[in-house]
């Protein structure tokens, strides 16, 4: 059990903080968040939540912000007011199905916990656990197969973005009861919280998605996004590299792959290559694949290099696809 002064301290935030602010009506422009700046500190969660924190601290939505690339596309808007709301959001479960409204405060929080589970003041999840460390609540929007939460940021174009969520909710994934915490938070078992004074695990052992979320920038999981199929024939080959992820890839008008396919002899040595880029302007679809003729091979190799572009030039980021098929003996 929490000792009172810990459940007194986030149960006294939260009620201080929301009750004067409770007739959204009498506010103008700015939110019911901006006037809660405490609670969209996510230090304030890392009491409790430790795991959580740790792993949200190392995503782009931690540094969405401070990120530099951002704000140096900021720089260059006449009107950087609209590139807000998603990277510094108030609630977005109070704005469903919209984009959220940008807060005023914290900004170097960036999308921080209270963006993603704060409503009205009551702090919404997966769970529906009881707890006395602050009012909860269990959201249709965490429900399993909902998507909704991550939509509503990354459904439109924008800026370098491309509207990743659109391909997601097009394709067949959805009926499947896929979301994109499927692909992109991993699944973990692990007691949720920590009591405060000890550090100890709290609570029984609950099923739960990792917060580190998986992206571009983890070159095992860009791997992911890749199929290499070969059909081995008496004079040609017919090679297809497909798009794996859950909507179009790149997602990001700053990011390329570049891939190169040979076709290798007995030896290993090149008969052939080839080379294609997959880019913002000339994305993979969906499900859609790369197609291939090379001549007759004992071997066909894949690789597939990550660029990145900001300003100054092309950034290669390596290779993150390096696969070999082997012609079968028959
Ligand atoms: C509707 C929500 C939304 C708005 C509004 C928005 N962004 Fe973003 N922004 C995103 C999302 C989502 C990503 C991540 C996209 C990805 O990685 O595929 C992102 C990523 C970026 C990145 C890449 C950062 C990096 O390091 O990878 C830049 C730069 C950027 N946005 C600039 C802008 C600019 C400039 C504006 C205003 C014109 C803007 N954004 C407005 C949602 C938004
Ligand atoms: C004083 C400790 C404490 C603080 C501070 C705290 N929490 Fe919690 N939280 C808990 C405990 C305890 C549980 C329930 C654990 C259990 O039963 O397994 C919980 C449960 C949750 C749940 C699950 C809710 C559900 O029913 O699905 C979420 C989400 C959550 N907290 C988010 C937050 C966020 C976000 C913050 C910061 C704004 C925060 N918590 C601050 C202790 C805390
Ligand atoms: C089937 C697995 C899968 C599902 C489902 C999925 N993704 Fe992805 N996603 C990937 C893979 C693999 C990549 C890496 C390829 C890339 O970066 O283009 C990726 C990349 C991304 C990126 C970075 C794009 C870029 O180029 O900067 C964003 C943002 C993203 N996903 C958001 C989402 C959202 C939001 C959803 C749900 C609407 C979703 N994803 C569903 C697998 C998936
Ligand atoms: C981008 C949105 C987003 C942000 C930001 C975010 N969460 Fe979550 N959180 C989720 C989702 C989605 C789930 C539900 C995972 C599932 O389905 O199991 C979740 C679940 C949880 C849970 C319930 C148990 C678990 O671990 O799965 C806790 C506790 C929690 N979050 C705390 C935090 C804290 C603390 C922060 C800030 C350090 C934070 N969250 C930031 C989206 C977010
Ligand atoms: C409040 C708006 C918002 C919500 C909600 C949101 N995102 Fe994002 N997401 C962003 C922005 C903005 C960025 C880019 C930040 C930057 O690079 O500056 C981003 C980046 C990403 C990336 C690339 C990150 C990386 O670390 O490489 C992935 C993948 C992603 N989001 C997936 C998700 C998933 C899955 C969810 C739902 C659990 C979600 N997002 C919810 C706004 C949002």
């Amino acid at each position: 059990m929490v000792s009172f002064p810990f459940i007194a301290g986030p149960l006294f935030f939260l009620a201080s903080l929301w009750v004067p602010f409770a007739n959204p009506g009498a506010l103008t422009g700015e939110t019911l968040q901006d006037k809660a700046p405490t609670l969209n500190k996510p230090k304030a969660c890392a009491e409790c939540h430790p795991k959580q924190y740790d792993e949200w601290k190392g995503t782009l939505h931690a540094k969405s912000w401070v990120d530099e690339t951002y704000q140096q596309a900021l720089k260059h808007k006449r009107r950087p007011r609209s590139c807000y709301a998603c990277h510094i959001p108030a609630s977005v479960l109070e704005r469903l199905p919209k984009r959220p409204r940008p807060r005023a405060e914290l900004k170097d929080a960036g999308i921080s916990c209270s963006s993603c589970h704060v409503k009205e003041g009551v702090i919404q999840g997966n769970l529906g656990v009881k707890t006395d460390a602050h009012p909860s609540a269990k959201s249709p929007v965490f429900a399993k197969g909902s998507s909704q939460l991550c939509i509503s940021c990354h459904k439109s174009k924008v800026g370098p973005v491309l509207p990743v969520a659109k391909d997601f909710l097009a394709s067949p994934l959805p009926k499947k009861g896929k979301t994109c915490m499927s692909c992109h938070m991993g699944k973990v078992m692990r007691s949720i919280a920590v009591d405060p004074k000890t550090g100890k695990d709290q609570g029984p052992k609950r099923k739960g998605r990792s917060h580190s979320i998986h992206g571009p920038t983890d070159a095992k999981f860009l791997a992911h996004a890749f199929r290499l199929q070969a059909v081995f024939g008496k004079e040609k080959t017919q090679i297809q590299i497909q798009n794996r992820a859950g909507h179009r890839i790149p997602g990001l008008l700053m990011r390329a792959f570049q891939v190169e396919v040979l076709a290798l002899d007995g030896k290993g040595k090149t008969l052939w290559s080839k080379r294609s880029l997959i880019s913002g302007k000339a994305s993979l679809a969906f499900g859609e694949a790369l197609h291939f003729q090379a001549p007759k091979a004992a071997a066909i190799q894949a690789k597939v290099s990550h660029l990145f572009s900001a300003g100054k030039g092309i950034k290669n980021l390596g290779i993150i696809y390096d696969k070999t098929l082997k012609a079968s003996k028959n």
